[in-house]
């Protein structure tokens, strides 16, 4: 017999958390969806009575996230507390009482994703996580229910907002990288230590979840070169400009010759790419398939609307699982993929942006070419820029031609033992193959 009612238990209770409870409570999107009432039944949080934007009846709050687990009318449990240790406990025993689980939790399921999927499979039930990548858009719904009929060649993102904001006002209002990082913790974008996004490690996280659903492949976090955008600077942003591109933070992984390569880097993207458009905190994905072509997916991948508007939905879609009596109808991951090796990192071919602070005095650019062409990495384009003309030094770009990560370091090494350069060498990845 289909269910009249579905209950929903809701674990953390923050920002998120607080937009789901809302969209449940007071929100009508369901009735249009679901042919049967949807019930927000228990909210677990340590904080009831603090103040939220919305009025949720205080009567749903509990501080023991057991009397949503243990309570055997409870069919959906709603993950938002964050983090890895506790939320592992509370997604572990929801499965484990064949509890379905909604979860926006992307580092917890970038290192127990397989495991967590394993059980939701042995329990005959859903794991979602829709909000864990680029929270409102909805990419893993792409990916896993629009995509299903195509090969996916390769995909790039730019997963981060706090990381776009900080990019966006360095490229557009010339900030420096400081007071950009403090401009979005002001307007809320940033964490009060922000140093996870800064790191990339937040992308790190969503490009694991993506290539497990675009290539059925599980890749551990710790096998993917990433690369944050501390060290980037305003110098490198202007040079990026006059030379016709966006730096941006992406996450990106391909397939070459029956190989996968993948890494998370600050990259020069060209101006003319829709992703070079992607500005301030907004999220992006650009996914090439066969025979689809190329699609892109825009939207906030953050704050309270957006992310609670994932989890909402993913709330919804097991609802009508559960009502029509399909759980387990969509694989966690896509993770029966044909295997493909992913390529080490030193062998991932590329191209790079080189760029120096050099004395202003001549057989500099051959000194600097030289130890290029020694190692045949090719160079397709030499600037010395136009806006350090005044100054008692040079500002030099190289951008060579395809070349692998290896060969591109051990240049960077020998070329920061010349003489003639007065800093050490920036060397950033260009977008190729895309
Ligand atoms: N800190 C993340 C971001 C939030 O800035 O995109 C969502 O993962």
């Amino acid at each position: 017999m289909t269910k009249k009612c579905i209950n929903v238990g809701l674990i953390g209770c923050g920002v998120v958390g607080t937009g789901v409870a809302n969209n449940l409570v007071n929100g009508i999107a369901q009735k249009r969806h679901l042919p049967c009432e949807l019930r927000l039944k228990r909210i677990a949080d340590l904080y009831p009575h603090k103040e939220r934007p919305y009025k949720i009846p205080l009567d749903l709050f509990t501080t023991n996230a057991d009397e949503i687990l243990d309570d055997p009318e409870i069919d959906i449990v709603v993950e938002l507390i964050g983090g890895c240790d506790f939320a592992l406990k509370v997604i572990t025993k929801a499965l484990e009482k064949k509890k379905h689980v909604v979860t926006a939790n992307k580092a917890l399921l970038a290192e127990y994703g397989r495991e967590m999927a394993a059980l939701a499979k042995a329990n005959g039930v859903d794991l979602y996580y829709e909000a864990a990548v680029c929270g409102g858009i909805p990419v893993i719904k792409a990916i896993r229910e629009g995509l299903t009929a195509d090969s996916i060649n390769n995909f790039r993102g730019i997963v981060n907002g706090t990381c776009n904001y900080i990019l966006t006002g360095m490229c557009k209002y010339n900030m420096l990288f400081e007071d950009a990082v403090k401009a979005a913790q002001m307007n809320g974008y940033a964490e009060a230590d922000p140093t996870f996004d800064l790191i990339g490690k937040d992308s790190l996280h969503k490009l694991v979840l993506l290539i497990a659903n675009c290539f059925g492949q599980w890749i551990k976090p710790e096998d993917i070169y990433t690369e944050g955008i501390m060290d980037l600077d305003q110098t490198d942003i202007r040079c990026a400009e006059e030379l016709g591109y966006v730096i941006k933070l992406i996450a990106q992984a391909k397939k070459r010759d029956g190989k996968l390569e993948c890494m998370v880097a600050p990259t020069l993207i060209s101006k003319k790419s829709l992703l070079a458009g992607v500005s301030d905190a907004y999220n992006a994905v650009e996914i090439n398939g066969s025979p689809i072509g190329r699609t892109v997916y825009y939207g906030e991948g953050a704050g309270m609307n957006a992310t609670s508007s994932a989890v909402t939905a993913d709330i919804i879609d097991i609802a009508r699982n559960i009502y029509y009596g399909c759980e387990g109808r969509l694989p966690v991951f896509a993770l029966e993929g044909e295997k493909c090796e992913k390529v080490p990192t030193d062998e991932m071919e590329m191209r790079y942006y080189l760029r120096w602070k050099t004395d202003d005095k001549p057989g500099v650019i051959s000194a600097l070419s030289q130890e290029l062409t020694e190692r045949e990495i090719g160079i397709s384009s030499v600037i010395l820029h136009e806006f350090a003309k005044a100054q008692p030094y040079s500002i030099v770009t190289f951008m060579t031609r395809e070349t692998t990560e290896k060969k591109m370091r051990d240049a960077v090494q020998a070329l920061n033992k010349l003489d003639c350069i007065q800093s050490r060498t920036v060397m950033l990845r260009v977008e190729s193959g895309f």
